[in-house]
């Protein structure tokens, strides 16, 4: 996601910035910034640029040979989430006075309140970003008589809700630097003779300095060259010791974690809260898509959905189409972007077409949107890139808010689609009339408390390592699921040739017998969703088929089902949910198990052969 890099101290912090910019590059972004004070100079100087950090660079590095010698700066790279990524929205972000600068990571989610609210005192708002409501309320608080930048910083956050790591500068204060933190990670390096790093990852700090204050939580913090002073919300001082990183630039990037495709699959949790954020009114049964309005009367009239999408985000699809008949009762059909084109349609203005791409770059989904607007229908895009293509390309849509995925294998970007369409089945199902209220709510009930969940199925992680290292000399592979899990079945199998290189096939479990069962053997391994829902059995006889020609098998169970151990001892259990959402938790131990498996292999995890992030021909 976006990334974070504030200084104070005697060094050119223009430069340390941007180093430690670069050093965020591996995040992705689509725009940079910085904002800082030149010696002697009162005024704040800004400057942002759309696209790879070289444009930021070649300004400032004509700013330095003018004497620019930032010592309290601030820089960010934007990987845009509200509002398209442009000069205008990139941060630093001002306030009407050109007084305050300030970088944001996170999501406020109250911003439109607040815009609304401070416009009517006057503030004026040049950005579409959420991240500008907050420089104006510090503004503000500034006007009503706040005593310190740390004071306003304090007071405005007070108001806020969401998830911010912040850095704050203003020209009132020219030698102080305020940063603060909720759900955002943010650190603090500290250098010798009073001199900070502020970053939201390691990797920009750790070639400055091993000594790393981390904050928490509602923390805050004040630098300046006379130290610094932690305190909470709440004005009370805490006192912390700052601790010794030992990780690497690389093993920074990666958090600690071997590959960045590990990273991204224990990233679940977060990205399904960051998908449902200020969506899902869990308790008052009421889903909001924003980016749907201007679309909404449509939806009340089509009589049939297409979703057109390719990969990972196929898959994602055909689980959506189970999820919205099952929801909506509209008919769906999924459809490869590459087919969509060719295939003789009856798309016509009756139907939605939903195309779904974690790049939003996808050349054969792109040409699918647009053959479908020259079809005359509606287009909805769930797309994780903002400003992407794709994302231009559609009438309205739903961003994923995943954050930027580096492995080339689709994990988390996954899981985030499949919450996006079933808040898309909800919307649907309640503009339709389709929903109770009382389904309605029990569903989005199970839907919040899916990051929770996710957690438990994290934690055998080590069982799974276990299972996939008895099994990583095997040739082929059959994923087997049914009904909702089919599709999950088919990614799993994706996931395993994608990066291991086995040869993996996912059926329905009911199909097995019209042809793969022909494979089966002791050489040969299954893996079994059988998860304890209303297919339940019809599972359990295709496992009897697999047992009674020695295949092994590898179930994936639900929680607390000891009867399977009759089946297998290679078991790895996910906590209940409801049916329709267990894909997502379902989806984690494949991916997990792909992983392990292919690392027992000596694969290149994140790179494999052959295959690209974005495929941007057709
Ligand atoms: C490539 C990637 C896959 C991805 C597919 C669709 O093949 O390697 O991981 O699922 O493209 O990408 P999209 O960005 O449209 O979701």
């Amino acid at each position: 996601m976006c990334g974070i890099v504030g200084y104070i101290g005697n060094k050119n912090g223009i430069d340390v910035v941007t180093r430690g910019l670069e050093r965020l590059e591996y995040r992705g972004y689509d725009s940079a910034g910085v904002a800082f004070f030149g010696v002697g100079q009162k005024r704040l100087q800004v400057i942002k640029t759309v696209g790879r950090l070289d444009a930021l660079k070649h300004i400032l590095a004509k700013q330095k040979k003018s004497g620019a010698f930032g010592t309290a700066v601030i820089g960010h790279t934007r990987w845009a989430t509200h509002g398209v990524p442009s000069k205008m929205n990139a941060h630093p972000h001002i306030g009407c006075k050109k007084e305050i600068a300030l970088v944001h990571n996170g999501i406020i989610e109250n911003s439109d309140a607040l815009r609304e609210a401070l416009s009517r005192e006057g503030h004026v708002f040049r950005s579409s970003t959420d991240t500008e409501a907050l420089v104006h309320l510090i503004e503000r608080m500034i006007s009503f008589g706040a005593l310190s930048l740390e004071d306003a910083v304090r007071q405005a956050l007070r108001h806020v809700r969401g998830t911010f790591g912040i850095v704050v500068i203003s020209s009132r204060w020219p030698n102080r630097v305020v940063a603060a933190r909720r759900g955002s990670p943010l650190l603090v390096g500290v250098g010798k003779k009073n001199e900070y790093i502020i970053a939201s990852d390691a990797s920009a700090i750790s070639e400055h300095t091993k000594r790393v204050i981390y904050l928490d939580d509602n923390e805050l913090i004040s630098l300046s060259s006379e130290g610094h002073r932690i305190f909470d919300i709440a004005n009370n001082t805490l006192f912390k010791n700052a601790s010794l990183i030992t990780w690497s630039q690389e093993e920074s990037q990666k958090e600690g974690f071997p590959h960045f495709m590990l990273k991204e699959i224990f990233a679940a949790p977060d990205v399904i809260e960051n998908a449902l954020r200020g969506r899902v009114l869990a308790k008052e049964g009421v889903v909001k898509l924003g980016g749907l309005e201007s679309v909404q009367k449509k939806l009340e009239w089509i009589k049939r959905i297409v979703i057109a999408a390719c990969g990972t985000s196929y898959y994602a699809g055909l689980i959506g189409k189970y999820l919205i008949e099952e929801m909506a009762k509209i008919p769906v059909d999924v459809v490869y972007g590459s087919e969509f084109r060719y295939a003789p349609s009856t798309v016509d203005r009756s139907a939605l077409v939903i195309v779904i791409s974690q790049s939003g770059e996808t050349a054969d989904t792109l040409e699918a949107a647009r053959e479908a607007k020259r079809r005359g229908a509606k287009t909805v895009g769930i797309v994780n890139v903002v400003g992407s293509s794709i994302a231009r390309e559609v009438h309205a849509g739903i961003y994923n808010h995943a954050g930027p995925e580096i492995a080339v294998a689709s994990t988390k970007a996954f899981i985030s689609q499949l919450v996006t369409l079933a808040m898309l089945a909800v919307f649907l199902g309640t503009e339709r009339k389709t929903l109770s209220d009382e389904k309605r709510k029990e569903f989005l009930k199970e839907l919040v408390a899916l990051p929770r969940k996710c957690r438990f199925v994290l934690k055998q992680d080590q069982v799974i390592k276990k299972i996939a290292k008895k099994f990583s000399a095997a040739q082929n592979f059959l994923f087997l699921g049914r009904k909702f899990n089919w599709p999950t079945a088919l990614e799993g199998a994706l996931k395993l040739k994608e990066i291991s290189y086995i040869h993996a096939e996912g059926y329905p479990a009911g199909e097995m017998k019209h042809g793969p069962i022909a494979l089966i053997d002791q050489h040969f391994p299954t893996v079994a969703i059988a998860l304890q829902d209303s297919v339940y059995e019809k599972i359990i006889s295709a496992i009897q088929e697999v047992r009674a020609r020695k295949g092994p098998i590898i179930g994936l169970v639900t929680a607390g089902d000891s009867a399977f151990q009759k089946y297998t001892k290679h078991i790895i259990a996910i906590p209940q949910t409801h049916e329709a959402l267990s894909p997502v938790l379902a989806v984690i131990p494949l991916q997990l198990f792909a992983y392990h498996i292919a690392c027992f292999r000596g694969a290149d995890v994140d790179k494999p052969r052959n295959l690209a992030k974005s495929v941007t021909v057709e």
